[in-house]
């Protein structure tokens, strides 16, 4: 109608009417949301991904977390880190991520997810509302902290394939937003994926 410059029929601006065109197109406000956290490993994914987790409750979106160790013991479980494997990994937890939004709840994703691809095939199972996070936490800082010691085990060859040694990551090339934790504070990388999704909506 708007389209074609013909006026709006009476019973358009009826409450009813409203309330039905309103339940079936909420505000993004009132909508799922699939928050995706991408990074090398100990880049501050997970620390960042609980922070967020209580800020988000004050907005009223109580989020489930899917965080990659927690996802590979059960989820996961018995998959290797193989292309083939990580790719079935992230496949698994953009489903799982697709229908909790979908039906209108907030899901944190927590993993490498170093695939461009992939990360697309996962957004794909969130359609408009998936919002990549990348931790660009230099490989430097990661390797220094090495939370897990696994940096150390990589360099001395006794793990086969990790990322960013002996694997690839593939940097988002868009992501909706860019975080470095070795220059922002864990409550400023917060407040800024706060930001963006009231400026995207999400949250009001
Ligand atoms: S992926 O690539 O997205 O499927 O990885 P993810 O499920 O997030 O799992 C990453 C955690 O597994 C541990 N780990 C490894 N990471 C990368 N490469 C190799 N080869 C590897 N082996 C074990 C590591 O502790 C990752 O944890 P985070 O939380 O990222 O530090």
């Amino acid at each position: 109608y708007l389209a074609k410059g013909i006026p709006l029929p009476e019973w358009f601006s009826r409450p009813e009417v409203a309330a039905i065109l309103s339940e079936a197109n909420p505000p993004k406000h009132r909508q799922g949301l699939t928050l995706w956290f991408t990074g090398l490993s100990g880049s501050g994914k997970s620390t960042i991904a609980q922070a967020l987790a209580e800020r988000l409750a004050e907005f009223g979106r109580n989020a489930s977390l899917l965080d990659g160790d927690e996802i590979r013991t059960h989820l996961s479980k018995g998959l290797g880190f193989s292309k083939e494997d990580r790719d079935t990994n992230i496949q698994r937890v953009g489903y799982v991520a697709g229908l909790v939004s979908q039906h209108g709840g907030t899901v944190i994703c927590s993993v490498i997810s170093p695939y461009r691809e992939t990360r697309e095939y996962a957004r794909k199972l969130s359609p408009g509302r998936f919002v990549e996070i990348h931790c660009a936490t230099p490989l430097e800082v990661c390797e220094q902290r090495d939370v897990k010691g696994l940096y150390a085990k990589a360099r001395a060859g006794q793990i086969k394939g990790f990322t960013g040694i002996d694997d690839p990551y593939e940097v988002p090339e868009n992501p909706e937003v860019r975080l470095d934790t070795s220059t922002t504070s864990i409550a400023d990388c917060v407040q800024i994926i706060i930001d963006k999704l009231i400026e995207m909506g999400f949250i009001q």
